[in-house]
């Protein structure tokens, strides 16, 4: 099989896990085709698109329309917390791993501060961590984290290029939902993260990051397919891949919300 035609494989494998099926390829060995069906085209005929009045370089699909804005204070560099002090990610992961801020601190084995280069362009913000990733310090390496490698390869990102954290750094008990104080106590530790970042796009991964990104009550369905800004960084929310696994109908949604995600990454 060519290179072109792998790839245009693994592409469609990732389409169908995500539910998009608009697509199909002929068995190998035919002469490669236009592999997109497009119904209602008869071949040959002046509605082809080849043919149609439409310009050559595609315009770029219209994004979503403006949400809401965030705009928390910036580092104080003047304030004695340790936070708003340091300049690297690593030195953030240090200031968390002895960290008593809030309750979560009495069960965790392992902070989980978050991973990924430093120059990375896509920041995935999930809740908190689970089991898994109590027990390796690492953020989405179980059952949802998977689906969120799979996810970003839609999109043509690797994992490592990328860099996934949460809004609390340690897993809370029976991975219930974060409490409020809870998020309150940890945030500082995602701002600064970000604010170190400057990624060109966030990607907020259920209610818990969308609401503590966007400072908002909002629900995920009203807070879908809007570009929001957290100090003018584009944020798209979208399902948290758990919520994916129990309900494959959001899969495809969630498929275009990263590809929204992915042109704002492009543009
Ligand atoms: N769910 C999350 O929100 N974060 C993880 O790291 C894993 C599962
Ligand atoms: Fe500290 Fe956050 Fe862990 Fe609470 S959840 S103890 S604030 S690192």
């Amino acid at each position: 099989m060519s290179d072109g035609r792998a790839l245009a494989r693994a592409y469609l494998e990732q389409q169908r896990l995500l539910g998009t099926d608009a697509v199909s390829l002929p068995p190998s060995g035919e002469s490669p085709v236009d592999p997109v069906v497009t119904p209602g085209l008869r071949p040959g005929s002046g509605d082809h698109p080849a043919a149609s009045t439409r310009s050559p370089a595609q315009p770029k699909a219209d994004l979503p329309p403006a949400g809401l804005s965030y705009d928390p204070p910036a580092r104080d560099l003047f304030a004695a917390d340790p936070l708003q002090q340091v300049t690297t990610l690593a030195q953030v992961a240090e200031l968390v791993a002895p960290c008593t801020r809030c309750r979560l601190c009495e069960a965790r084995s392992h902070t989980v501060p978050g991973e990924g280069p430093d120059g990375a362009r896509l920041v995935c913000v999930g809740e908190g961590p689970g089991r898994t990733e109590d027990e390796t310090g690492r953020p989405f390496v179980g059952k949802a984290g998977e689906l969120l490698t799979k996810i970003l390869g839609a999109i043509g990102l690797e994992r490592a290029q990328v860099y996934i954290c949460n809004v609390v750094k340690c897993r809370p008990p029976e991975n219930r939902t974060p409490q409020y104080d809870e998020i309150a106590a940890c945030v500082p530790y995602l701002f600064r993260q970000l604010e170190i970042l400057q990624p060109k796009v966030i990607l907020a991964m259920g209610n818990t990051a969308a609401q503590t990104l966007l400072n908002t009550k909002q629900s995920l369905g009203a807070l879908r397919v809007k570009v929001h800004r957290f100090r003018g960084i584009p944020v798209i929310v979208t399902y948290h891949p758990a919520a994916l696994l129990r309900n494959p109908n959001w899969k495809k949604p969630t498929w275009d919300d990263v590809r929204i995600a992915h042109r704002l990454l492009d543009g």
